[in-house]
């Protein structure tokens, strides 16, 4: 086992933050059609030195173990960060202490970030193409290539 996958068991034998945030300030929720994984990212802010920071961020994930273990790892990290600064976070920031991500574990730390980036900018995410059905989209994947689409309830 390399040291990548080390660090993703060592998270996923302690997910941090995981489940529904009922105060939540903010939700984000995305889907990749490529693989057919989905996460939801929740946001509670707060005021600290006259800045507005993530106070805490929590997830849910119908997803492979790597996007676990990122949304673990980033929930943490987020914490103490602005809008603005969490914004500019890459799938590889949020993937913090885990290490680079493989190169076919990129989009499992897009599927975070994407979640990030509903829940701080909903309206700007990607509108989801009628036409695409999950499970379609999931037999037509292109290695390394996927988008991460905003789901609705
Ligand atoms: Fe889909 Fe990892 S395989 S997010």
């Amino acid at each position: 086992m390399d040291d990548f996958e080390s660090k993703v068991g060592d998270a996923l034998a302690a997910p941090q933050n995981q489940g529904e945030m009922a105060d939540a300030d903010a939700v984000g929720t995305v889907g990749s059609p490529e693989c057919g994984d989905m996460m939801r990212m929740w946001l509670k802010f707060t005021e600290k030195d006259g800045k507005k920071v993530i106070d805490r961020a929590s997830f849910q994930a119908f997803g492979c173990q790597t996007a676990i273990a990122v949304a673990s790892v980033a929930t943490k990290l987020l914490q103490g960060k602005t809008a603005e600064e969490a914004r500019h976070l890459s799938a590889q920031d949020l993937a913090g202490d885990l290490g680079t991500l493989p190169p076919m574990k990129i989009h499992c730390g897009q599927l975070v970030e994407g979640a990030l980036r509903n829940a701080l900018d909903p309206t700007d995410a990607p509108a989801p193409k009628p036409q695409n059905s999950l499970i379609g989209d999931i037999h037509s994947a292109k290695p390394q290539s996927i988008r991460i689409v905003p789901l609705t309830d």
